[in-house]
């Protein structure tokens, strides 16, 4: 059984206290990391303070050096730490090690982008002020605290860590309960790269008991927070004077309409939809279609859907077991909603425990819960609707506004529809998806405030520092 602990000030902390990991393909323990308790974290805080102002002062490139060594122990140990999260979450292992390796392109890229982070500078003549130069600069906001989820265990959590330290700021880090395995390696990893002590601290122990201690200490500047609505709503409700990132939920919908791609615009759907299991903020998850079209495109989908392999994150099958029990039972209420109000279950509806198998449901109507709410699991609803006005109606009443995907070959229609879409961003003729991690990454409504991506979190976990001559 694997046992890491949460690091401290450069220490790894042993306070005879631990939590359980466990593994949802076996649903018996894949390990265990400190259980932390309130000084523990309070602990956190006071050395992410005290390494701050000297941590900031080291110059840029120095900064950036360190960050390298880290990025490096992450490259020397990729196959461990796909090894330890395909366990911990059951995610794929060739897919967990590519989210290893897109999480070191990440380091790199934003290494390259910070040094490209200049100050402003501005006369203010067109103001009437002369003798005027003020200088901006980008200075560190302070301690960092990052949250990431459950579902992205070493991507998440390193887009925040790395552009919060290459910028001056210290860091404390929690991951997800079901992620704290490769979250406490990650500390490890930061003692071997020799990061300065107290710039990077992992805080380890259950959301529940220790979520409230976590975000309202007072050391902190800034919260870079992904993770659910519900959480990401409670933090926002603590209504503290922090800076907030928040990257949450979402109910992304896909527009089709034309009939002119429909086998490109199934292998999108599909891809979209049952990546990891469906467990993507990202994910496809309900389709908006004509009646007259849905009835070419349910018979595509469902036979992409129908060779999905259903198993072992170690064998790499397409769908794994989805993360418990608890959020497995979720998935299954919304079925069985959909289904005693009249919808048309096309494949799937098959459970062993956790592991559910890939869900069609056709017909389904704006009353059921599937057609609103986010499952977090393998379930696409389709719902037919006959008016690209209805459709644009649909999609916006949903509370959620993080991506939407329209599916349409003329160009004009596509970009006027997509226009029209309150979501962080519109995909034309692609599915909805973070990347590439260059782009700016947003959520509107419930899913989100503030922006992600490389060059908005070096901004975001920055803020100007004005330094005005007179001459
Ligand atoms: P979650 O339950 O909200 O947990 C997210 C993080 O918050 C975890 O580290 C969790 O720790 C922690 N937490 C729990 N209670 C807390 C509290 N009271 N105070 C502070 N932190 C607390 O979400 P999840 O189940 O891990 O992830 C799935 C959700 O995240 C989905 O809704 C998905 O759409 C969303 N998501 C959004 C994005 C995006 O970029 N928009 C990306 C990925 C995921 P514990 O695990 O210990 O409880
Ligand atoms: O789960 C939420 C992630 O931010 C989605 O990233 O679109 O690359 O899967 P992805």
């Amino acid at each position: 059984m694997r046992e890491f602990k949460a690091l401290i000030n450069n220490e790894l902390i042993d306070n005879g206290q631990w939590l359980e990991i466990i593994d949802p393909t076996t649903l018996q323990p894949a390990g265990r990391v400190t259980a932390l308790s309130a000084q523990d974290i309070d602990n956190a805080y006071k050395a992410a303070r005290a390494s701050q102002k000297a941590w900031e002062e080291v110059e840029l490139l120095k900064r950036m050096e360190y960050v390298k060594s880290f990025r490096n122990e992450i490259e020397k140990n990729k196959n461990e730490i796909a090894q330890i999260m395909s366990e911990e979450i059951a995610k794929g292992l060739k897919e967990s090690l590519g989210e290893v390796e897109r999480t070191i392109e990440i380091i790199d890229y934003t290494l390259e982008e910070a040094k490209r982070i200049d100050p402003l500078a501005m006369t203010g003549e067109g103001m009437g002020a002369k003798n005027k130069i003020g200088i901006f600069s980008r200075v560190a906001k302070g301690v960092i605290l990052a949250i990431s989820p459950f579902n992205y265990p070493i991507n998440l959590a390193v887009a925040k860590i790395a552009p919060a330290l290459v910028m001056g700021n210290t860091v404390v880090f929690k991951p997800a309960t079901a992620g704290s395995l490769t979250g406490a390696f990650l500390g490890q990893l930061a003692l071997n790269a020799k990061l300065p002590k107290g710039i990077f601290n992992v805080v380890t122990g259950r959301g529940r008991e220790i979520g409230d201690i976590i975000t309202s200490n007072k050391e902190i500047d800034m919260i870079s927070f992904t993770g659910s609505v519900g959480i990401g709503n409670q933090i926002r409700k603590q209504g503290s004077s922090t800076d907030l990132v928040l990257e949450l939920g979402g109910k992304d919908p896909a527009l089709v309409l034309d009939d002119k791609n429909l086998e490109k615009y199934a292998d999108e759907i599909i891809g979209g939809a049952f990546g990891y299991s469906g467990q993507r903020c990202t994910a496809i998850k309900r389709v908006l279609v004509s009646d007259e079209i849905a009835d070419k495109l349910s018979p595509l989908l469902k036979a992409r859907v129908e060779k999905l392999t259903v198993g072992k994150p170690s064998e790499n099958a397409n769908i794994t077991p989805v993360i418990d029990l608890k959020s497995a039972d979720f998935i299954q209420g919304l079925i069985d909603d959909a289904k005693e109000k009249g919808a048309t279950i096309l494949t799937g509806d098959k459970r062993e425990q956790n592991l559910m198998w890939p869900t069609l449901i056709d017909n389904v109507t704006v009353d059921m819960k599937v057609a609103w709410e986010e499952p977090f699991g393998p379930v696409l609803p389709i719902i037919r609707i006959n008016s690209v006005e209805e459709m644009i109606k649909i999609a916006n009443e949903s509370n959620f506004g993080l991506q939407a995907s329209v599916f349409c070959q003329d160009i004009s229609t596509a970009i006027s529809v997509a226009k029209q879409i309150e979501t962080g961003t519109v995909n034309i003729n692609s599915k909805s998806q973070r990347g590439p991690d260059c782009f700016p990454f947003l959520g509107i409504k419930d899913s989100g405030e503030g922006v992600q991506g490389i060059r908005e979190a070096l901004l975001s976990m920055t803020r100007y520092k004005g330094l005005v001559i007179n001459y």
